[in-house]
């Protein structure tokens, strides 16, 4: 842990000591990057994320009654709840809580009442998975609480289905995956149709992952990512007419898209880019086993430009930082990462160039956009976890 977030815990504990008079157990679960792979993962198809040093860090204990008790340290306010009482609520942090715990009783694990408090430093909205985040951390402590002995990866599915039903956006796995499963310096590659996954080394050799977060979130990010489902689904009926042993845009390919769907529609495009996606993914992978991080950061701009072009996910917020990184030789890739219409573009930069580009692109940005963008530079670390104490 470094300084910052040691520095999170210590306070986290010692509010939950003075607001609840018991130390408390203490875990985390980072946020998210991801490489190469997007909007796929709901698709069926590969994605290529990592847990990063930024989390959401939870500090718990049971109590006598049968209460939850929740608090945030950025909002400081409590919330209470009865446990024969859980339901969806309009402040969205504590949804992701309450939607963990709703998956727990509707699988028949006994809870108890609990007092939860949480911090942490993953930005809110900058497409780092910060609800993700709070998804697992929140079931890893339960799991260890009460001790019911549940698989990581069915924590994974369950977390995901937290944000389905109590947050109402329907999410693929790869958030609440690569929060639970990450590890350091690795990205992991995930085969999101059979939940297939393999770590592999990131070694970044004179690179760094830099996130430059536009600060802007629109407000059509979850209902037009839940359009995109919908229209990729349709997509899928119309080729499944001819085809009918597909089963998902996994088993399409350009052919299948060109001869069904009618050119230039949104389901077009959207397939389109699915399927040149999952492909771009596999060519990546190879680009990495090769170490020809050249090849694959061409690929992040290929990428950028189909969620921007096709898929229609992007900003102009977002196509401005990916433009001026393409116009950076330092910069060997870079695109848009997560969900869309806002967050953090994703550059790999030449190491000793970074403080220069982050400069030069951040004057240019205020300029333009006559507010700030903040920049991350980023290392890959371990999935949920407990913290001792
Ligand atoms: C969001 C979702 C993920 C994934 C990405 C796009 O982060 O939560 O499941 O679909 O968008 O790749």
């Amino acid at each position: 842990m470094n300084d910052k977030s040691k520095y999170i815990v210590t306070s986290l504990q010692e509010k939950f000591i003075e607001l609840f008079d018991v130390n408390p157990f203490l875990f985390y679960a980072p946020g998210r990057i991801n490489l190469i792979g997007e909007h796929t993962d709901y698709n069926n198809g590969f994605v290529l994320p990592a847990a990063i040093d930024k989390a959401v860090y939870v500090a718990i204990s049971e109590r006598k009654d049968d209460l939850i008790v929740l608090y945030s340290v950025e909002f400081g306010e409590n919330f209470y709840f009865a446990l024969s009482d859980i339901h969806p609520v309009k402040n969205s942090w504590i949804n992701y809580v309450l939607g963990v715990v709703a998956q727990l009783q509707n699988r028949n694990y006994l809870l108890r009442g609990f007092n939860l408090m949480l911090d942490g430093d993953i930005p809110i909205g900058a497409g780092l998975s910060s609800s993700a985040a709070v998804e697992c951390a929140t079931i890893y402590a339960l799991n260890e609480l009460f001790q019911f002995n549940i698989d990581k990866i069915e924590m994974v599915k369950m977390a995901q289905k937290a944000e389905h039903e109590y947050a109402g956006v329907k999410c693929g796995i790869m958030d609440q995956f690569a929060s639970m499963m990450g590890k350091e310096n690795h990205v992991i590659k995930l085969d999101c149709q059979t939940l297939e996954y393999e770590y592999v080394p990131l070694q970044l050799e004179g690179y760094k992952i830099v996130l430059m977060d536009t600060q802007v979130k629109h407000s059509l990010a979850s209902s037009e990512y839940n359009t995109r489902r919908n229209e990729c689904n349709e997509g899928v009926k119309m080729i499944q007419q001819k085809y009918s042993n597909l089963e998902s845009l996994r088993d399409a390919d350009i052919n299948m898209i060109d001869e069904i769907l009618i050119k230039d529609s949104k389901v077009y495009m959207r397939c389109k880019y699915v399927v040149e996606e999952i492909q771009r993914l596999k060519d990546a992978c190879e680009s990495l086993k090769q170490n020809d991080l050249k090849a694959f950061g061409q690929k992040m701009f290929a990428t950028h430009d189909g969620l921007s072009e096709l898929y229609e996910v992007s900003c102009s917020e977002l196509d401005f930082l990916a433009d001026s990184c393409k116009k950076e030789e330092a910069v060997i890739g870079a695109r848009m990462m997560g969900g869309g219409f806002g967050g953090c573009v994703i550059a790999l930069i030449k190491d000793e160039c970074v403080d220069d580009i982050i400069q030069r692109i951040s004057i240019s940005y205020q300029q333009t956009y006559a507010h700030e963008m903040k920049t991350y530079i980023t290392e890959l670390k371990d999935g949920a976890s407990a913290i001792k104490n």
